[in-house]
């Protein structure tokens, strides 16, 4: 269950890659277990900087940002799972070898040199593929499967090392409404049922406040609160007035 006394990630700082020109000024979040945290933005304001910040992976310009009370740099390995913007996944090799990579954290260094997965990376691989639905197609490569199913694979790679926090980058893409709402669901049910906090960027504000527990823009160097009031209708098509061509 959420506790709210004791985020799993607080982040007090200044983000970016100039002092002088932060991409986030004065970043102050804190995320609890099982939370949604949606984050909205125009391309190129920071969002992807602010995902890899959290992460760990860039450091912040000044401040700090603590996961389960330490520094985000001295984070248990696997702890924190990103679903990076471009999935990362290695297209030519099945869905099996990319779940498994994800896995590899767990490996102990002899695991690591001579690539023997241990049983329980191998279980923990099955059991991921299983939760996202792609049992059936853990021995295809991942360049033959459809941008949902791809998706899924990064999602399984993230998940199989049980993270408490789940960082994914526009997971949802340019996916069709119905594909969306599958991704939606599986990132539900994760949240829900293993308590594992999310922070996922989303370039459509209207479907990301369908799912998401606190939403926020990254706008003019500052992440701003977004209430209902703020958001556009979730709109289909355009509609255009008398003939197309
Ligand atoms: N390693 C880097 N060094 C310096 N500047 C960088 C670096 N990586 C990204 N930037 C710049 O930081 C800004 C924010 O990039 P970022 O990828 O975080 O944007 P974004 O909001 O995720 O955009 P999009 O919606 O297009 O993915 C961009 O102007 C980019 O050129
Ligand atoms: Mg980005």
């Amino acid at each position: 269950m959420p506790d709210p006394g004791n985020p799993i990630l607080k982040a007090s700082a200044d983000i970016g890659f100039s002092k002088e020109r932060p991409l986030v000024r004065n970043l102050d979040i804190s995320i609890n277990q099982g939370e949604i945290f949606g984050i909205v933005g125009r391309s190129g304001i920071g969002k992807t900087t602010m995902i890899r910040t959290i992460a760990g992976l860039i450091p912040p310009i000044s401040g700090k940002i603590s996961f389960d009370g330490n520094p985000v740099s001295s984070a248990p390995r696997g702890s924190i799972g990103l679903i990076p913007q471009r999935l990362g996944l290695v297209n030519h090799q099945s869905v099996g070898y990319n779940v498994l990579m994800g896995a590899l954290p767990r490996a102990n260094l002899i695991q690591t040199i001579f690539s023997l997965p241990s049983r329980g990376m191998r279980d923990a691989t099955r059991e991921a593929i299983r939760s996202v639905g792609l049992s059936e197609k853990s021995l295809d490569p991942v360049n033959r499967l459809s941008g949902g199913e791809q998706r899924r694979v990064a999602i399984a790679r993230a998940m199989v090392q049980s993270p408490k926090l789940l960082l994914a980058d526009e997971c949802l893409g340019e996916l069709d409404a119905d594909t969306a709402k599958e991704i939606i669901n599986l990132l539900r049910e994760i949240s829900q049922s293993l308590g594992v906090a999310i922070i996922i960027v989303d370039h459509n504000p209207a479907r990301a406040n369908t799912f998401c527990d606190s939403m926020f823009e990254l706008k003019g160097n500052r992440l701003l609160p977004l209430r209902d009031g703020d958001l556009p209708l979730q709109t289909s098509l355009p509609q255009i007035e008398g003939p197309i061509i």
